[in-house]
């Protein structure tokens, strides 16, 4: 059987995308495991979560510390973990040029719009206030542009007749927690050579 890609999980929260990510892993014969999770924030609620679930992690609070400096010390925790591919899951801090550099290619992210629409924050706000008719989440590669990179994956939800930002972010959620984990699988697959890359999108209602 082909070794499990290292996934080192990158969170600075609530962390329910991880959770997601390490469900979907024990369910199944997945391409990926969780090495590390790692926080720049010693509070992340995600942290809990991953102490339940017996992962390591390495948590640190980046106040005070050079962007490139933090992301220095991070970067040498993962390689210590011999992680090969990183997932972002509401890390909520930008990666320092120097970092991304180093995992060109191997940093993915999850985003709550239809990449390349909505970048940045607040994005469901936006798209209503906007009048779009459609919302969703993207899985893209990370590369030194904020939000922008291939798209792997997307999920596209109808807005609803006076939806607010905030049962939108639910359901955009629940999409998230869906194509992330299938999304990743098929990362590492297509690095282990075992599948093409593809790109998925699909409309629910
Ligand atoms: C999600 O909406 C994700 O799309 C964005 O940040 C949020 C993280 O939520 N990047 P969680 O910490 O995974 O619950």
């Amino acid at each position: 059987m082909a070794e499990k890609v290292r996934v080192g999980v990158l969170i600075s929260g609530r962390g329910s995308n991880f959770v997601a990510l390490e469900e979907w892993n024990r369910r199944g014969d997945r391409a990926y495991e969780i090495a590390l999770v790692a926080s720049n924030d010693p509070d992340a609620r995600g942290l809990m979560a991953a102490k339940i679930f017996g992962l390591r992690i390495w948590a640190k609070s980046h106040k005070g510390m050079e962007r490139a400096a933090f992301d220095m010390l991070m970067d040498a925790e993962l390689r210590r973990h011999n992680v090969q591919v990183l997932a972002l899951a509401g890390y909520m801090r930008l990666l320092s040029p120097e970092f991304i550099r180093a995992w060109e290619g191997r940093i993915l992210n999850i985003h709550p719009s239809l990449l390349p629409a909505y970048k940045g924050l607040d994005t469901h706000r936006r798209a209503i206030e906007a009048g779009e008719s459609f919302a969703g989440c993207s899985v893209h590669v990370v590369t030194e542009e904020l939000d922008d990179g291939p798209v792997l994956a997307q999920a596209k939800l109808r807005i609803r007749p006076n939806e607010t930002p905030e049962i939108l972010a639910q359901r955009v959620l629940k999409e998230e927690h869906r194509i992330y984990p299938e999304a990743l699988d098929t990362f590492c697959r297509t690095l282990r050579g075992e599948a093409q890359p593809t790109i998925s999108s699909d409309l629910k209602k």
